[in-house]
């Protein structure tokens, strides 16, 4: 629950969620095959991380790739599989140096062995890290997430460890593959669609969202102090009206 007090929004979000879209739009306008917008579209990502952490967000979560994005022509998944392991190798070291934590959500099974251990290597190495989280989205579906939590909350009550009545919000929020994380205060999609994606769907029930034309491999530090000003314009009423809000904020 959102006592009064925190009601209305603080300077800078805690937790971050971004869609990042908009690489092959950026390919296609310079003539380029869809994978130059996805290389460019990780150094956006870098950016947005050394953002992030420089602004003392706590948590950034970047959707990298969806449960519906296998539908896509084999060649343009692979090319992002071997995308994915030469990112971590090459950005691994970097996280560590400054201190970021690096995690993934998402049914990370159905990816490539070495991805897999690309990824394994990547959170072990940087799971003592105490500065930024971040958290990327891999065969992430916000539907599959919620599914996975139920279907684990079930196996508990089967086995007799759970009764029925402990099945809560709250218990099902810490059976979700974000349990731990604050919930998501600013969603950003870039690349300008004003959708959703099957991102994370829980998770975002009270996010601000902001939505921006800017296309993914384009977004720089200034288009994220863009986003977060506007997120701090905003009154977080978290259901009560704007007059109990202003009261609780000058008491
Ligand atoms: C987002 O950019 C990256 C991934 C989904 C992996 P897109 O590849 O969706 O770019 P557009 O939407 O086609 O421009
Ligand atoms: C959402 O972008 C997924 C990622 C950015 C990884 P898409 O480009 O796949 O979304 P839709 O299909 O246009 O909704
Ligand atoms: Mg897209």
């Amino acid at each position: 629950m959102v006592s009064a007090i925190e009601a209305t929004s603080p300077p800078v979000p805690r937790h971050v969620a971004i869609i990042m879209d908009g690489n092959g739009r950026w390919a296609r306008a310079r003539h380029l095959p869809r994978t130059a917008g996805h290389k460019r579209g990780v150094e956006a990502a870098r950016r947005a991380i050394e953002a992030c952490a420089q602004r003392g967000v706590e948590a950034l979560t970047l959707f990298a790739f969806s449960s519906e994005n296998w539908k896509r022509p084999d060649e343009e998944v692979s090319s992002l599989m071997q995308l994915f392991v030469t990112a971590l190798e090459r950005e691994v070291p970097r996280l560590m140096a400054n201190d970021i934590q690096l995690r993934f959500i998402g049914a990370r099974e159905a990816f490539p062995v070495r991805l897999q251990q690309r990824i394994a290597e990547a959170e072990t190495r940087t799971a003592g890290a105490t500065g930024l989280k971040v958290v990327v989205a891999a065969n992430y579906g916000g539907r599959w997430d919620i599914a996975q939590a139920a279907r684990h909350l079930a196996e508990r009550v089967q086995n007799g460890e759970l009764t029925l009545d402990a099945v809560t919000p709250e218990a099902l929020d810490q059976a979700l593959s974000t349990a731990g994380l604050p919930d998501p205060d600013l969603f950003i999609r870039t690349g300008g669609e004003h959708r959703m994606s099957n991102f994370l769907l829980w998770q975002m029930a009270y996010a601000e969202l902001y939505f921006t034309d800017v296309l993914w491999p384009d977004f720089e530090a200034c288009h994220l102090e863009a986003a977060i000003a506007a997120f701090s314009g905003r009154e977080r009423r978290f259901g009560m009206t704007g007059d109990q809000v202003s009261e609780a904020s000058h008491a």
